[in-house]
C-alpha cells in the first residue's frame, strides 16, 4: 500500500523514478509524486488520479534534475486524495522532500508543537510532519540527513516507511522503515530503493533486505545500513529470480489477463522440487523440524482476502489427511479475541504479498504466545516469512493485478503440500496414498491449462450479465470457500453486489433474495467423490431455480444430472474433490475479470483498492 522508489546515479533521476513507480502502481493510485533535486534546488511535481496524470502534468511542464530522485504512488489514509496531500512532502524552506508508506499515529501531537514552532502545513497528511521534523533535526546536526532521519523515527509512533532527499546533498538518498516494506536495488555505480523489487528489476537484479527499524544510506557508489542509534548493521543481500519480462503485460491488454493464463506454470513451479526420487516429499526451506510438526495439536490459520479463501479450503485437505483440528481466521480480528495458543499450535499466515499489515500483526501476537509460525508467501524476503518460524513460497512469479489470481492457486498447492508433508512426518497415512494425491496433484497443471482451454463460453456469459446488478454463488465443502472466492471478485472487479452461501444455509434466509432471473453460480462438487454432497447441491440448484433464479452451474465433466437444472453449465475436468478448488476457481475469475471488463472497469487497478495492505 503505497508504492515508494528512490534512485541515486547517472542516469536521468526523474526517468528513473516515473518508471519505477509505474510498477509499483499496483500498490496505490489515489495520487503520484515525484522529487528530484538540480541547480540546488529541490522539484517537486505531484498530481491526484493515476500515475498518467502525473506524467501529463510532467510533459505540459518538465522538471529535470541532476542529482538524487524520489517517488510515491498513494493509496490514501490521511487527507482526501488530492495535488496537495499527493506526496512528495517538502518542509517550509524547500531544503528536504520526504514520501511516506504507513501511519503516523502521533502526528496529530507532532503537528500540534510543529505549528506552535511556526511551521506552516499544507496538507492533511500525517506524512507532512516528517518533511518539518526532519527539517528541523536537520538544522540541529548540521544538515546531516542520516542522522537527522534516525531522530525524526525515534520520534514517530505506527508504521513507516520514509524516503528523503535533500538540496544539502544532492547524491544521497536516506530511507529509513518500521513495518513497512523497503528493499535496496544494487547497480553498478547507481543505486535503488523501492517498496518492492519490480521498481529496479528493469536496472539490478541484486537486492538487500533491510530489517525493522533501519535506516539505509543510498549513494551511487554505496549503500550503508545503521540502526536508529547509527551502529552499522549487517545486511542480507539476494539474487531475484525473475526478470523484467515477468513483471510486464507481454501483449496482454491487462496484467490479470496475462495472469490468469500463467496459471498452469505457476502451480507447476510451485510443485516443482518437492518430491524426492523415492517419492518423500520434501519443503527444505520450510525451517520445521519433522520433530516441531509431530508436536503440532492445533493449527491456527490467519490470512486476508483471497488469502483467506486458500486457508479456508486448506481446512478441509488438513483436517482429513491429518485429523489435527485446523481453525481458520481472519487476519484482522484473530489477535483480539484473545485466542489459544501455546508451543502445540502451529500457525499458518498465508500472505501473497508478505506484507499485509493485518496477517503481520496476527503473526506477532502469535509468537509472543509461543505458538510456532509458518508462513505461505510469494515474495521472498518479505516482512511475514522473516518473522516466521519457517516459510514454504509459493512461485506464482511477481503478480501485478491488483485481484489475486495466479497466486490463490499458488497458495492452495501449498497449503496441499503443507497438509500432505504433516500426514507424511505424523505418519498418519500410507506413504503410497499420500504419493496417490500428490500424484494428483501434479496433474493439476495440466488441468488448469484445460479449463483455460473451455472459457469463452463463461466470457461471453459474462458479457451478458454486465448490466446486472447481483449475483448470488453457492457451494458446499471446498466449493463454499470457491464461492466466497468468486463473490469477491466480483466485488473487487465490477463492483457489483456478489455474495456466497453455503448452499445448505441457503434455506435458512438467504433464499428470500432469491427473484425473477437473478443470476445463481453453483459450484457442484465432484458425484464420485462425496455422493451425498453432490445429490444435496442438486436439490439446493432445483430449490433456487423453481423460485426464478437463473442458474449458472460449474460442474464436473460427465456430471449430467446437474444438466437438466442449470440453465448455463460450465464443465470442469474429474479431479479429485479436496482438489477441485484448483480448477473450479478459474471460471470465476474469468467471469469476473470478463464482465468488469464490460463494464469498462480497469480490471488491474480497481477503485479503492491496493494489492499490498501495509495499514491495519
Ligand atoms: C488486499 C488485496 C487482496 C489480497 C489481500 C491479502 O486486500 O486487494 O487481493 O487478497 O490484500 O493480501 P496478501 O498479500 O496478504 O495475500
Amino acid at each position: 500500500m503505497c508504492g515508494i522508489v528512490g534512485y541515486v546515479g547517472p542516469q536521468p533521476a526523474l526517468e528513473v523514478v516515473v518508471n519505477g513507480l509505474a510498477r509499483l502502481e499496483y500498490r496505490g493510485y489515489d495520487s503520484a509524486g515525484v522529487a528530484v533535486l538540480g541547480g540546488g534546488s529541490l522539484r517537486t511535481e505531484k498530481r491526484a488520479g493515476k500515475l498518467a496524470n502525473l506524467r501529463k502534468a510532467l510533459e505540459e511542464r518538465p522538471i529535470s534534475g541532476d542529482g538524487a530522485g524520489i517517488g510515491h504512488t498513494r493509496w490514501a489514509t490521511h487527507g482526501a486524495p488530492n495535488d496537495v496531500n499527493a506526496h512528495p512532502h517538502v518542509d517550509n524552506d524547500r531544503r528536504v522532500a520526504i514520501v511516506h508508506n504507513g501511519i503516523i499515529e502521533n502526528f496529530a501531537a507532532l503537528r500540534m508543537e510543529l505549528e506552535e514552532k511556526g511551521c506552516k502545513f499544507l496538507s492533511e497528511t500525517d506524512t507532512e510532519v516528517a518533511a518539518h521534523l526532519l527539517s528541523s533535526e536537520m538544522a540541529e546536526r548540521g544538515g546531516d540527513l542520516p542522522a537527522a532521519m534516525r531522530a525524526v523515527c525515534k520520534r514517530l509512533e505506527g508504521a513507516f516507511t520514509l524516503v528523503a532527499t535533500s538540496v544539502d546533498d544532492p547524491g544521497l538518498v536516506v530511507a529509513a522503515r518500521r513495518n513497512s516494506p523497503l528493499v535496496v536495488g544494487r547497480g553498478e555505480g547507481e543505486n535503488f530503493l523501492a517498496s518492492d523489487v519490480a521498481a529496479f528489476i528493469a536496472h539490478t537484479r541484486e537486492a538487500v533486505e533491510l530489517g525493522q527499524d533501519q535506516v539505509v544510506e543510498l549513494r551511487a557508489d554505496s549503500v550503508a545500513v545503521t540502526d536508529y542509534d547509527g551502529n552499522p548493521v549487517e545486511v542480507n543481500e539476494y539474487h531475484v529470480d525473475w526478470d523484467a519480462s515477468a513483471a510486464e503485460k507481454g501483449g496482454y491488454d491487462y496484467f490479470m489477463l496475462k495472469e490468469i493464463v500463467e496459471q498452469p506454470r505457476a502451480v507447476a513451479d510451485t510443485l516443482l522440487g518437492r518430491v524426492t526420487v523415492d517419492g518423500q516429499l520434501t519443503l527444505d526451506e520450510m525451517r520445521l523440524s519433522p520433530e516441531d510438526l509431530r508436536s503440532v495439536e492445533k493449527i491456527v490459520i490467519i490470512a486476508c482476502g483471497t488469502s483467506y479463501h486458500a486457508g479456508l479450503i486448506a481446512k478441509y485437505a488438513i483436517e482429513h489427511w491429518c485429523r489435527i483440528p485446523c481453525e481458520v481466521e481472519v487476519a484482522s480480528e484473530f489477535r483480539y479475541r484473545d485466542p489459544i495458543l501455546d508451543q502445540q499450535t502451529l500457525v499458518i499466515a498465508i500472505s501473497q504479498s508478505g506484507e499485509s499489515m493485518d496477517t503481520l500483526m496476527a503473526v506477532r501476537y502469535a509468537r509472543e504466545q509461543r505458538a510456532r509460525v509458518l508462513a505461505i508467501c510469494n515474495v521472498n524476503g518479505s516482512t511475514i516469512p522473516r518473522e516466521s518460524d519457517g516459510v514454504l513460497y509459493t512461485h506464482a512469479g511477481p503478480e501485478v493485478g491488483v485481484a489475486a489470481t495466479k497466486t490463490f492457486l499458488t497458495q492452495l498447492a501449498a497449503c496441499y503440500l503443507i497438509g500432505l508433508y504433516l500426514a507424511q512426518v505424523r505418519g498418519l497415512k500410507f506413504g503410497d496414498e499420500i504419493n496417490t494425491v500428490i500424484a494428483q496433484l501434479a496433474t493439476m497443471p495440466e488441468q488448469v491449462e484445460r479449463v483455460l482451454g473451455t472459457v469463452e463460453p463463461v466470457r461471453e456469459l459474462a458479457r451478458s450479465l454486465a448490466d446486472t446488478d447481483t449475483v448470488l454463488f453457492l457451494g458446499r465443502h471446498v466449493g463454499y470457500p470457491v464461492a466466497m472466492e468468486g463473490a469477491l471478485k466480483l466485488k473487487e472487479l465490477a463492483y457489483m453486489h456478489a455474495e456466497a452461501f453455503a448452499a445448505g444455509e441457503l434455506k435458512h434466509g438467504p433464499i428470500a433474495l432469491i427473484e425473477d432471473g437473478l443470476p445463481v453460480v453453483v459450484v457442484v462438487p465432484s458425484p464420485r467423490g462425496r455422493s451425498v454432497l453432490h445429490d444435496k447441491i442438486v436439490s439446493n440448484i432445483q430449490e433456487v431455480r423453481a423460485r426464478g433464479a437463473r442458474t449458472i452451474v460449474i460442474a464436473e465433466e460427465g456430471d449430467e444430472s446437474v444438466r437438466p437444472y442449470s440453465d448455463v453449465l460450465i464443465e470442469i475436468p474429474a479431479v479429485p474433490t479436496l482438489l477441485q478448488p484448483i480448477v473450479s476457481t478459474i471460471p470465476m475469475q474469468v467471469f469476473a475479470c470478463e464482465l468488469a471488463l464490460a463494464k469498462g472497469n480497469d480490471v488491474d487497478q480497481p477503485r479503492n483498492l491496493a494489492k499490498s495492505v501495509t495499514v491495519e
